[in-house]
Parts: C-alpha cells; structure tokens; sequence
C-alpha cells in the first residue's frame, strides 16, 4: 500500500473547471506526459458545468475551500494519496486586503487537511499567479490611479515587489512555509486563454460574446481600449502553454522552489488580434479611431437579455450574461494598458522549459474549443 504510493502520481487540481484546470485535466490524461499515468482528483465550489467531459477526471470533489470543516471532510479520504497540489483558483473579493485573507485561507485549509494524514506522500504544489505580481492590484477600486509601475517591462522574476497588498505575495509565502518537505513552484501567466464558464477573468470568453452580439444585432465590433494597446507589443498565456509548465515544474527537480513567468513566448498588437477575432466572428473590421469615445461596459450592460435570446436560439449551454463576463470593468482595464504587457521567459528557457504556443494561432483554436463546447455558437 505505501509502496503503491511511492510510484503513483496523484493529482489534485484545486479549481479544475477553470481554463488552466480544464487544461491541467486534459494534459495529465495523456499517456505521453511526465508522472504518467497519473489520478487525477479535481476540486471546484460549484457542482461540474455541463461542459466539463467528466471522464477527465477519476473523482470529482465540490468543497468550498473556504470552509475548513467543508474541506476537511472532502479532501481528508485523499489525503493518503495525493502526491501533487495544482493550485488554479481564485476567489475574487471586494478588495486586496480581503483577496488575501481569502486565498491564503483556501490554500491553508486544502493544505493543511492534506498534511494533518501521517503518511501524506504530498511531494509539490503549483501555484498560478499572475503578472499582477509585477503591476500591483490594479483592479482595486480604492487604489484606482494611485499605483505606480515602478517596473520597466519586460518584467524579470527577481523583481523586488511592490510596496501594495497583493494576494499572489501571501501565497507564494504560504506554500515556500512547507518547503523543504514539500516543494512549490510559482507560475506568473499574462492575459489567459483558455476555454470555461468558470474563470473569473476570462478574456477571450469575453470578447466572444461581445463579438457574437454584435454580429447577431448588426451593430459595429468596435476596440474597447487605447490607442496604445492597439499598436504596441502585448503577451498572452495559452491554458495548455500554462498546464505544460505547472506539470513540467511538478516533475523537474531543476524547477522546485522557483517562479516563473509562463507565456506564449510571442507578441502581438490588439490591431492583429482584432483582424483575426473579425474574421472568426464574421463583423466587420472597424479600425481604432480615438476621437470617439465608447462606453463598452455601459454598452455591455444593455445586453442580457440579448445574450439569453442567443443562447437559447442556438441551443447553447445555459448562461446568463454575468456568468460569461463576470467582470465586466477589466476588460477595458486591460485594453487601455499605457506600458507595454510583456514578459520575458528567459527563466524558464534557461531551467529548460519549451513550451509555446503562436497566440495568433492558439485564439481561433480556442474558439473553437468554446463553439464545441456549446458556450459560444
Ligand atoms: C484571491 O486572489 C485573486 C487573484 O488576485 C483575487 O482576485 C481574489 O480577490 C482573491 N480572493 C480572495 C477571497 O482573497
Ligand atoms: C482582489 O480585490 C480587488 C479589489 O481590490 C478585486 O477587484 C480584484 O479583482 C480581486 N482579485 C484579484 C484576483 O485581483
Ligand atoms: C517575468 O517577466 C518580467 C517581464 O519581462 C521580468 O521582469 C521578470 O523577471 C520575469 N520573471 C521571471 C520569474 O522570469
Ligand atoms: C507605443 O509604445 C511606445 C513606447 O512605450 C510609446 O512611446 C508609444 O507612444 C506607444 N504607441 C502608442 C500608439 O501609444
Ligand atoms: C533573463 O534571465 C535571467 C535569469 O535566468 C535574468 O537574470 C535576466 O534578467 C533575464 N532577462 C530578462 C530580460 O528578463
């Protein structure tokens, strides 16, 4: 039994019905991946979406990581097994101060229950974060113009960091405190795309409905941000790009108690992604004119009743407008960057990681995942 322990991989994927977990799940089935075979437990709040294939997964657990007594009683019959934690999800709260609490307390509870077993064979956990590591919480309201990008992009890893809360720090504390018996590593993605109804940012989710709308009602896809996105270099991170290096990170000894960012290892103009986003949508390509201003989250919020006559004229998933964009601000937040998104993936090459993805490519490939998938027609 403990030596049966020894030799097998054991996932558990903690927020799975995300994009990265979606990707994670896909990635560890494979028979060619490193650790195979490997179980593969995954773990969300929510009860699966109709999207999800279940066969991915050997078990699925729904707990609310944020309730000790809900995880303690889900996660302990595991606890003999799992030899790795992939850590993908978020809980998004009113402000920094209380994504912290938050996330450190989910991560504490899954954790701890896992450690409190005497023969717990947990060896590794992945972290996913994000280049907010570098700019700060810029989604918070109450720090709104207030933050200072001190740091010059590319971004590097041995960055100091910034002199504002930020969940991702509290994190990477918390799972360096079980290092040495347990090692980490930290994955810095960009802008993620990937394919789910779970993310809370989700880009591509976002521009794909926006896009639909516009085309069932006639209306211009027009560019929600500034010029300056809409002609300089921005990164973005392909789920599977992002699942390659977590198991990659999981299985390399080279990789343990280090952080990495993890992108497509290209750059692209929004004015390229946007011909490419035209093109699979079939609306017209409007150019970015800034002299007319648009309201995008005023003209988003017009749309829910739109959205459900689209679902249910093409037979879609069920969804309602807030679950596809659950965040309506940050899109426009992103598109009207004044600094160049770039990240450098020097580190990772160097600790031999290859992974790639051409972003141009991967985006129509990714809608066509969500058109399988029935969230998008
Ligand atoms: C957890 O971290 C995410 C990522 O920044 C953040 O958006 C969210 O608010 C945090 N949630 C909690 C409950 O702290
Ligand atoms: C954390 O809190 C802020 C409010 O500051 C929220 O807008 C943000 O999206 C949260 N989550 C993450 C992951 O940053
Ligand atoms: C991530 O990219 C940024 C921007 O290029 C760079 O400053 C930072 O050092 C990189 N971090 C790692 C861990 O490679
Ligand atoms: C593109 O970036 C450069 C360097 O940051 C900046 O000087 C230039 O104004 C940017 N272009 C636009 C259209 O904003
Ligand atoms: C390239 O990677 C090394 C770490 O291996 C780092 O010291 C250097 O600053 C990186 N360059 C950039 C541009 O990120």
């Amino acid at each position: 039994m403990a030596k049966e322990n020894l030799d097998t991989s054991v996932a558990l994927i903690v927020g799975v019905t995300g994009m990265v977990g979606l990707s994670l799940a896909e990635a560890l089935k494979k028979p060619t991946t490193p650790g195979s075979p490997w179980r593969i437990y995954g773990m969300a709040r929510r009860q699966l979406p109709a999207w999800f294939p279940s066969s991915l997964l050997d078990d699925f657990i729904s707990a609310d990581a944020l309730d000790r007594k809900d995880t303690t009683k889900k996660l302990a019959p595991l606890a003999s097994q799992v030899t790795h934690v992939f850590w993908v999800a978020i809980q998004v709260g009113e402000t920094e101060e209380e994504n912290i609490t938050s996330n450190a307390t989910m991560l504490t509870n899954v954790l701890q229950t896992l450690k409190s077993h005497p023969l717990s064979p947990l060896k590794h956990i992945t972290l996913q974060t994000g280049t907010k590591h570098y700019l700060g919480p810029l989604f918070d309201p109450s720090l709104a113009g207030q933050l200072v990008h001190d740091h010059e992009p590319p971004f590097r890893e041995d960055l100091p960091r910034l002199p504002y809360p930020n969940f991702y720090y509290a994190l990477e504390d918390l799972v360096a405190s079980y290092a040495p018996s347990v090692s980490y590593s930290v994955h810095r993605s960009s802008l993620i795309v990937g394919a789910s109804t779970r993310s809370f940012y989700n880009i591509l989710l976002s521009l794909s409905v926006y896009a639909t709308i516009c085309r069932y009602q006639g209306l211009p896809f027009r560019y929600p941000g500034n010029k300056f996105t809409w002609e300089n270099f921005s990164d973005m991170s392909d789920a599977n790009v992002l699942a390659e290096q977590h198991i990659w990170a999981a299985t390399t000894d080279a990789a343990k108690n280090q952080a990495f960012n993890c992108t497509n290892g290209d750059v692209i103009t929004w004015k390229s992604l946007w011909r490419v986003l035209c093109e699979i949508f079939g609306v017209e390509f409007v150019p970015f004119d800034e002299n007319e201003k648009f309201d995008w989250v005023g003209f988003m919020k017009e749309k829910g009743k739109v959205w459900s006559e689209v679902v249910e004229k093409y037979g879609l998933v069920e969804t309602k407008l807030e679950e596809v964009i659950p965040s309506l601000d940050s899109l426009p937040i992103v598109l009207s960057f004044g600094f160049q998104h770039v990240c450098s993936m020097n580190k990772s090459r160097e600790f031999g990681f290859f992974g790639y993805a051409n972003t141009l490519k991967s985006i129509p490939m990714w809608v066509q995942r969500l058109r399988a998938m029935k969230i998008i027609p």
